[in-house]
């Protein structure tokens, strides 16, 4: 049976990627968001996760506003990244795993989300980041990534309590995949930030570690917002915190915090990196 043994929120923010490509870790303005990230790494180095579940929001480089499925997934073996805009070096492709995807996609419809199922989709910033974080040198090469995106960028957006009940259908659908293998979910992008308009470059803390907080172990406190909410309390980006709600939905047994850190900003947001260890109760 599969198993999600853990689960990973992490910034995707482009300027990460050219401080990598840069060499600027150690400097005095990317140290405290780097030295965070190794306990993260080991962990993942040491449980050796088959596959990854990666919730991101595409920025406009496969879905532009013309067009833009509420949620949407890749159901194909391998991804490729095209230029932004960023700056950042071009990257290689990233693997996937059409068969649990397939798999993913058939029980989710079933459950009635009318997700957007592609057999060929860039995947931009929002999933190459988080993967170049945890397999810096893009060394993720090993790793199976079965994309899933969340509409945060045109209006109307799934509210969080219908982005975690996308969550808690992949979950179950995770379940009920036969072969033996172990999956990590990440939700990525967020946390608090608003990168245009009279409020650009607000960033809310402590709104931004209570939902931290509630992550792990009160999320459905956090369905309870709208998305209007979380743009009021955590600016119009805030939205993005849906892919941290939806990776929570997908963790249907008991949750323990391994590894937490706060930094803010980095760039213009609040950046949330957090390890949950997950177990389903025997027999279940
Ligand atoms: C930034 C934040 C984002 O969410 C994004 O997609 C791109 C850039 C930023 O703060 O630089
Ligand atoms: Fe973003």
């Amino acid at each position: 049976m599969a198993n999600i043994i853990g689960a990973v929120t992490t910034s995707h923010i482009p300027a990460i990627a050219n401080a990598m490509a840069n060499g600027l870790e150690q400097t005095p303005y990317w140290k405290p968001f780097f030295d965070a990230y190794p306990p993260v790494r080991d962990w993942l180095n040491e449980k050796k996760p088959d596959v990854i579940i990666l919730f991101y929001n595409d920025h406009g480089l496969e879905f532009f506003i013309d067009k833009k499925p509420t949620f949407a997934m890749g159901v194909a073996d391998e991804y490729h990244n095209a230029d932004e805009g960023w700056g950042i070096p071009t990257i290689p492709p990233v693997t996937g795993e059409s068969e649990l995807s397939w798999h993913i996609a058939n029980s989710i419809v079933d459950e009635g989300f009318d997700m957007t199922i592609c057999q060929e989709m860039k995947v931009d910033h929002g999933l190459t980041v988080p993967l170049n974080l945890m397999w810096p040198g893009h060394q993720y090469g090993h790793v199976k990534v079965i994309p899933v995106c969340i509409n945060c960028e045109q209006y109307p957006m799934p509210q969080p309590w219908r982005t975690f009940e996308l969550g808690r259908a992949i979950g179950r659908a995770v379940q009920s995949y036969e072969e033996d293998i172990n999956v990590v979910v990440f939700g990525t992008g967020g946390m608090s930030h608003q990168l245009d308009g009279e409020r650009a470059g607000f960033i809310n803390r402590a709104f931004d570690i209570d939902c931290l907080d509630k992550l792990v172990s009160d999320p459905e406190a956090l369905t309870k917002y709208t998305n209007m909410d979380l743009v009021e309390q955590g600016g119009a980006q805030a939205v993005e915190l849906n892919m941290h709600i939806a990776m929570r939905g997908t963790l249907l047994g008991k949750v323990t915090e391994l590894h937490r850190n706060y930094h803010a900003p980095i760039s213009n947001t609040g950046s949330g990196l957090m390890l949950l260890e997950h177990e389903m109760p025997k027999g279940e």
